[in-house]
């Protein structure tokens, strides 16, 4: 295990527009993506909150249908389905 990530147990199933992903669970979303797309970790994203590069469109199992947050913030749980970045207005 990567000193990158938080520590975790199991991979969880996400689906990222409409692919399937097996992610760290316990992990910030962000840090999870970084782990199938290594790019993510060294990308323009400032990791505090400023950019709002991360911002997407997801749906969680128990949520609404279509809410907007920081990948830096959230933590994909199973059930979690992710759109494209906020600023190109795909969902
Ligand atoms: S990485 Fe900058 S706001 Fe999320």
């Amino acid at each position: 295990m990567s000193e990158l990530y938080e520590p975790y147990d199991k991979l969880i199933p996400i689906e990222v527009l409409g692919r399937r992903f097996e992610l760290p669970e316990n992990n910030l979303l962000l840090r999870q993506l970084a782990f199938v797309a290594a790019d993510i970790a060294w990308g323009r994203y400032c990791w505090n909150g400023e950019c709002r590069y991360c911002e997407i469109h997801y749906c969680r199992e128990d949520g609404p249908e279509n809410e907007l947050g920081a990948a830096q913030r959230r933590r994909a749980t199973g059930g979690f389905r992710g759109g494209a970045h906020a600023d190109r207005g795909e969902a």
